[in-house]
């Protein structure tokens, strides 16, 4: 199961890097927006600044909505760095564009997914990945899980290649529950991530440890 970290923000991503334990970044608009990171040349520039911190994939989400926009900028995107995987919208065009970069050996990310039929047509394009958003299923009373779990099945029958990348992770409980289900993926906010480091008795038990040895020298 890989860990991709779910922000912009580079202290977050070094962080993250430092723990041994990322395996790749996704960023969205909004995302970037919150850093504050504004025009086009800033925004490149961004990418390629968390390119060369972490060591795998680097989703960078495409603003454009029509067929040949989603190419150039995909494109321009992917001559960033070899690092980057282009991320598009779950939208017809959208999966045109996933199937035009997966036939060019280009990594894709398709994105703002809600349905298992939406799952089944970013496999059948082929994307590397696909990002159901659970925690935005779960805010209005859909079973987030579930979806992940329904994608699961409707791969493994037909041995799809495209990963599962549980999105909109809100706590460590969902990326547990991702992990049972078999999601490959999962990109968290490093708070959730760094919250399974917890248990109580890990900290009682280190200071009784402590304690002891203090006490034997
Ligand atoms: O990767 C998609 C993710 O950033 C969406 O998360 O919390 O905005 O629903 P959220």
């Amino acid at each position: 199961m890989k860990f991709f970290v779910d922000t912009a923000n580079l202290d977050q991503i070094e962080e993250a890097q430092d723990l041994g334990i990322l395996d790749g970044v996704t960023t969205n608009p909004s995302l970037m927006a919150k850093e504050g990171i504004k025009g086009k040349n800033n925004i490149l520039n961004h990418y390629k600044n968390i390119c060369e911190i972490v060591d795998g994939d680097v989703s960078a989400e495409v603003i454009s909505t029509t067929y040949e926009a989603m190419i150039k900028e995909g494109e321009e995107l992917a001559s960033l760095h070899n690092q980057i995987v282009v991320k598009l919208p779950m939208i017809k065009d959208g999966v045109k564009a996933a199937k035009y970069f997966t036939k060019k050996g280009i990594k894709t990310n398709i994105t703002l997914v809600f349905s298992a039929g939406q799952a089944l047509l970013a496999a059948k394009a082929g994307a590397t990945y696909v990002s159901p958003f659970l925690g935005r299923l779960d805010d209005i009373s859909t079973d987030g899980l579930n979806l992940i779990s329904e994608i699961r099945e409707i791969y493994d029958n037909f041995g799809f290649k495209t990963e599962i990348l549980a999105a909109s992770i809100r706590h460590t409980m969902h990326i547990i529950d991702c992990a049972k289900i078999g999601a490959d993926v999962i990109t968290s906010p490093l708070s959730s991530i760094t919250g399974l480091l917890k248990h109580p008795l890990t900290d009682i038990g280190l200071d009784k440890f402590l304690k002891d040895h203090q006490k034997g020298n």
